[in-house]
């Protein structure tokens, strides 16, 4: 037997009996099903995933209900997940497949990589886990399993190493069996050649792992060479009337947390009056600072000053326009709020 058949055979024989097989999304094995799954699983847990993925597929049972369901609805499901882009793009590439694929999602590469949301490696997981098609993935763990059995130096992201791992990636997929063997290589990555404590004494493919022999596993994957991260400053007002409602605005769809709903935001404290004046606030109100929140994204800091507004009046102002409302915590409407804004309502 071939080295590489070797290589796909063991992983094949040790998934029989440790992989996971009964993930919600392995039950059941629908195309809408694992593209859900996958979209989830491109940077979230196995275990933080399920009880979302859950929820979503009580609600959206069907392609053709996630895109007749409004975004706020998808949102409001995403809340707390991260990333919502990627809810963002599985309710239009959902719209798109209704209208441009009477519904059904296309099983080749060329047809999904079309799509918002779907890159190389999660139109391979597709294909292969929903109809054992056979192409390749390579995700962060598969690279990572790749990386330490050939020792390749240098950080995963670039191009030229990103390239070969691709070539690797296409050389180890089986032709028959690429369901399984997709799913054996992520689990062997996220259960066995974890980041670090690698548990070498329980792979199927010790012997012809090159960083194993080094003794230098958790050299590889090299990071990626990072640059300090800028920071941002905002500041949230966090307006809440006598009956406990909070002003919320929703984002415009382009930018960070595009399309959820925040607390209005101003770049001073100094501008709190002249915000105050241009929404006709003009009653009597209390102020207080909250203390600072960091909220780190992939590519800057936002340092957050939360500053608390108490309405005097007994009565709501009306906002009169339609991306403002106000936010009732005993009575939540069905929205989308980023993590930050959540754990301030809760606090307050
Ligand atoms: N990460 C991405 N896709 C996955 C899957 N199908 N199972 C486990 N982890 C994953």
């Amino acid at each position: 037997m071939n080295i590489i058949d070797d290589f796909s055979k063991k992983l094949l024989f040790w998934f029989e009996t440790n992989g996971r097989k009964d993930l919600p999304w392995q039950r059941k094995i629908t195309p809408y099903r694992v593209w859900v799954s996958e979209i989830m699983l491109q940077q979230t847990q196995v275990a933080t995933a399920i009880p979302y993925f859950n929820r979503f597929m009580s609600r959206f049972p069907s392609l053709d209900s996630l895109a007749a369901a409004s975004i706020d609805e998808v949102l409001e499901l995403w809340t707390g997940l991260g990333y919502y882009a990627r809810g963002r793009n599985l309710h239009r590439t959902a719209k798109i497949v209704t209208s441009e694929y009477s519904g059904i999602l296309p099983l080749n590469l060329e047809g999904l990589l079309e799509l918002p949301g779907i890159g190389r490696s999660t139109a391979g997981a597709i294909i292969s886990i929903a109809c054992g098609g056979h192409e390749p993935i390579l995700d962060g763990n598969v690279k990572r399993v790749l990386m330490r059995a050939h020792a390749i130096r240098g950080w995963p992201g670039e191009r030229s190493i990103e390239a070969k791992l691709w070539k690797l990636a296409e050389k180890y997929t089986p032709t028959k069996r690429a369901d399984l063997y997709t799913q054996a290589i992520m689990d062997l990555g996220a259960t066995v050649c974890t980041r670090s404590k690698p548990r070498c004494n329980f792979c199927p493919i010790e012997d012809q792992c090159i960083a194993k022999h080094q003794k230098s596993q958790t050299a590889y994957p090299e990071k990626k060479p990072r640059k300090t991260l800028p920071r941002k400053e905002t500041v949230f007002i966090i307006m809440q009337t006598k009956k406990n409602e909070i002003l919320l605005q929703k984002r415009p769809q382009n930018g960070i947390w595009g399309g959820l709903w925040c607390f209005p935001e101003i770049s001073s404290l100094d501008l709190i009056e002249a915000w105050r004046k241009e929404l006709g606030f003009d009653g009597e109100i209390k102020i207080k600072k909250l203390p600072e929140l960091i909220h780190t994204f992939s590519h800057y800091k936002l340092s957050i000053e939360p500053v608390l507004i108490s309405c005097i009046k007994t009565t709501t102002p009306d906002m009169g326009k339609n991306n403002y409302i106000w936010y009732d915590k005993q009575n939540p409407t069905k929205i989308g709020l980023p993590a930050p804004i959540v754990k301030l309502i809760e606090s307050i």
